[in-house]
């Protein structure tokens, strides 16, 4: 509840706001009558000081570059847990009992398949097709076949469809990167680990048995569990929004994996890769942070900068540590991350990047264990948003059973035309 009020003066007049308080973090206050009584709109572009809900599901502290989901810190969950553990905790709240997590595991495994009918959708796609066009297509066509969890109104629904979009997206993300190599399509194989399951469908072939690399499923689990969720950023900002008009859960999800493309957002695990190679050894590191420091060059140091860390992304301080471990494990030496780690060290000595509070974020080191697994480029988003479903549900339903929910509409600063009256063209 309220604990003081804010008070803004307009047009001579006081106007008292409440004050919420929430477990930890930034107060709020509260103008959802402000338009009703004052007749002005807040203005807030790219959302920089708004709280747009309430959740209980994941916490920032950005200047101290803490990640809490469901108040448990990331990298004691990435060091000691399992995706399917967060995902069960991210959904429900609490970390699941030993029975509650092999029902869990048990639902999630016999969802993984895609019905066959979906197959045919890649068939439309040029093998060139980016993975995360195929993606926004496949999981939009989802809702064409699983009309039996679409009503959003049923619980029980609700947590079918979420089952089955965290259970098929390795499925749905191995097929575009099968149909991208144009090998088969390798079935789900239910003895496996979740990401183990994933690591089959991706590299395995029909030719020959599968090994999972225990080095490689223990590197993609601490990935996808780095990527499972992050409070409101623009893709879950995305699925709120649309969730909040009705939409089904398919579709929300669709949405999500749209906005997550975008190089200043997920796509920036793709770029910084790109940029490391294209800087290609430490000598030309001066060359990118001077054009990064240019403000007549559009160009931006990829996997650096945030909204909301003003510190280390906690999550690419253990993807660092994993890279590592995974290059030296796996016996892989890549130059790009020595170039990473002389790029990092350059910029975090450098004014512009201290004035600015800009540390790397969780896409500055991912894309180099990506690669020393062996995953394209043009896959990792696709990866980023496999994992991010997760999150991206457990909002959605946080959103749909929150009694105060209403279609998201924001409004706006007019500054086009006043009313003005047609003139025909012989006039003009
Ligand atoms: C993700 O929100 C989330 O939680 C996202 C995410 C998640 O898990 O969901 O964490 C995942 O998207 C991480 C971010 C990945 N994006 C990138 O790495 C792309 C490069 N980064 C930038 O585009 C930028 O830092 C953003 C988009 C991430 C954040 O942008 P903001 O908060 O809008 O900040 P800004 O663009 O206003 O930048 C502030 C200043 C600007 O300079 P001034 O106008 O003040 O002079 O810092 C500069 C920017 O020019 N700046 C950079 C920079 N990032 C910001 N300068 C050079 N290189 C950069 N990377």
């Amino acid at each position: 509840m309220a604990d003081t009020n804010a008070s803004l003066q307009i047009g001579g007049k006081s106007f008292d706001y409440p004050v919420r308080s929430g477990t930890v973090g930034p107060d709020v206050i509260d103008i959802r009558t402000l338009y009703g009584k004052t007749g002005a709109f807040t203005f807030d572009p790219g959302f920089t000081s708004t709280a747009s809900c309430e959740s209980q599901i994941t916490y920032i502290d950005g200047d101290e570059g803490i990640l809490l989901h469901r108040g448990y810190p990331i990298d004691q969950l990435a060091e000691q847990s399992s995706f399917m553990e967060v995902a069960y905790l991210l959904l429900h709240g609490d970390l699941p009992n030993k029975s509650e997590l092999e029902t869990f595991v048990y639902t999630i495994t016999r969802h993984t398949m895609l019905h066959e009918q979906l197959a045919q959708f890649y068939r439309g796609f040029r093998r060139d097709a980016h993975p995360m066009a195929i993606m926004c297509g496949v999981v939009g066509a989802l809702s064409a076949f699983y009309h039996d969890s679409t009503d959003i109104t049923d619980p029980k629904q609700r947590m079918i469809a979420s089952h089955r979009l965290i259970a098929k997206m390795p499925t749905i993300a191995a097929m575009a990167y099968k149909y991208s190599v144009g090998q088969p399509f390798v079935y789900p194989d239910n003895k496996l680990s979740y990401t183990g399951n994933f690591l089959r469908m991706t590299f395995g072939v029909p030719a020959e048995p599968f090994e999972v690399n225990p080095i490689v499923e223990q590197a993609m689990r601490t990935i996808f569990i780095l990527h499972a969720d992050h409070e409101q950023n623009a893709s879950t900002s995305t699925v709120r929004l649309a969730g909040s008009s009705g939409a089904n859960p398919f579709a929300c999800i669709a949405a999500g994996i749209a906005c997550l493309w975008g190089p200043a957002h997920g796509g920036a695990n793709e770029a910084a890769l790109n940029m490391l190679r294209e800087i290609g050894t430490p000598d030309r590191i001066p060359e990118y942070i001077a054009r990064a420091k240019d403000k007549d060059d559009p160009f931006r140091l990829m996997g650096f900068g945030h909204r909301v860390y003003k510190n280390y992304d906690p999550r690419a301080k253990v993807m660092q540590k994993t890279a590592e471990a995974v290059l030296k494990e796996l016996g892989v030496s890549d130059p790009v991350f020595d170039v990473a780690r002389e790029l990092e060290q350059i910029a975090l000595n450098d004014e512009y990047f201290i004035e600015k509070k800009l540390y790397p974020n969780v896409d500055f080191y991912s894309g180099v264990i990506l690669s020393a697994i062996g995953f394209p480029t043009s896959m990792f988003t696709a990866l980023f948003a496999l994992a991010r479903t997760v999150g991206w549900v457990a909002q959605w339903n946080e959103m749909i059973s929150d009694p105060d929910q209403k279609i998201g509409r924001p409004r706006q600063l007019y500054t086009g035309q006043a009313q003005r009256d047609y003139v025909p063209v012989g006039q003009r």
